[in-house]
C-alpha cells in the first residue's frame, strides 16, 4: 500500500485526478470505478478542467458507480446519478451507454446486482477504482459488520451515514435507509485503487484501516490486503497515522 501525504485538499484533488487522468491516457478504454460525496468533488473539478484542456479523451471510458441509493430515482437532485450527471459526465464527452449506475428504482434487487456484475466483468473488469472512506471505516456502502465475500448486493445503512449523509438532504428522515452498493469482493477485484481522505473527521478511520487489525468492523482494512492501492491523504486526514 502506498501513501501520499498531501498538503491539504486543494492538492489532493490535483493528485488524484492526475492518477485518473494518467490512466485514462494510458488506456483509452479503461474501465473506471467511480465514487460520489464531498471528498472527490475537487477531484472531479479537476477532471473536467484537464478535459476542458483537451488533454483527456473518454469517448471510449467505461464507468461503474461504487452505489446507489435504494427507492430514490435518477432525476432526484440527491441520487448519485444526478450527482454524477452534475459533477462530471454533463461536462465530458463520455458516451451514455458507458455509464453504469445501480438503478435504484429496480423491481428486481437480486437481478440488478447480478447484471452489475455480469456488466463488470463483460468489460474486463475495473481497472481503476476510486474510494472516499465513511467516518466508520466503510468503503462504497460496505458498512461495519459487512461481508467481505459480497458482491454487489443491497446493503442497510449504517446510523452514522445516515447522520453524515443528512447534509445533502432536508432533513435526517428523507436520508434512504437503503442502498445498492458494489461488495468489497468487487471492490478487490479492481485492478488498482486509489482512496481519498481529507480532514481531521476521517483520521481515526483511516488510521484504523491503515494500520489496524483486518476486521469487518472496519470495511477499508481490507484494502491491506490488496496489491495496488494507493492512499491520498491530506494532513488534517492523516493526523492520526
Ligand atoms: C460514495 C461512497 C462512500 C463515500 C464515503 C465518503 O459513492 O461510496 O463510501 O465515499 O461515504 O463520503 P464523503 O466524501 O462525502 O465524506
Amino acid at each position: 500500500m502506498k501513501v501520499i501525504l498531501i498538503e491539504d485538499y486543494q492538492t489532493m484533488s490535483k493528485k488524484a485526478a492526475n492518477i485518473v487522468e494518467s490512466q485514462i491516457i494510458l488506456k483509452p478504454h479503461s474501465v473506471l470505478g467511480l465514487a460520489t460525496g464531498e471528498t472527490v468533488l475537487g477531484m472531479y473539478k479537476e477532471i473536467v478542467k484537464s478535459f476542458e484542456n483537451g488533454d483527456l479523451d473518454f469517448s471510449d471510458i467505461k464507468t461503474f458507480n461504487l452505489d446507489e441509493y435504494y427507492g430514490i430515482d435518477k432525476e432526484n437532485k440527491r441520487s448519485y446519478y444526478y450527482y454524477m450527471e452534475e459533477n462530471l459526465f454533463k461536462h465530458i464527452n463520455i458516451n451514455n451507454a458507458n455509464i453504469h449506475i445501480p438503478d435504484g428504482m429496480t423491481s428486481d434487487i437480486e437481478e440488478e446486482c447480478k447484471i452489475y456484475e455480469e456488466k463488470i466483468e463483460r468489460c474486463g473488469g475495473i481497472d481503476l477504482q476510486i474510494l472516499g472512506i465513511g467516518r466508520n471505516g466503510h468503503i462504497g456502502f460496505n458498512e461495519p459488520g459487512c461481508k467481505f465475500e459480497a458482491l454487489t448486493h443491497l446493503v442497510h445503512l449504517d446510523k452514522t451515514t445516515i447522520k453524515d449523509n443528512s447534509r445533502f438532504f432536508n432533513s435526517i428522515s428523507e436520508v434512504p435507509t437503503k442502498a445498492i452498493s458494489m461488495g468489497i469482493k468487487t471492490i478487490m477485484n479492481a485492478k488498482k485503487v486509489i482512496l481519498l481522505a481529507s480532514g481531521q473527521e476521517k483520521a481515526e478511520a483511516l488510521y484504523k484501516a491503515l494500520r489496524g487489525n483486518i476486521t469487518p468492523k472496519v470495511p477499508a482494512s481490507i484494502l491491506q490486503l490488496h496489491s495496488d492501492v494507493t492512499v491520498i491523504v491530506d494532513r488534517d486526514g492523516a493526523s492520526r497515522l
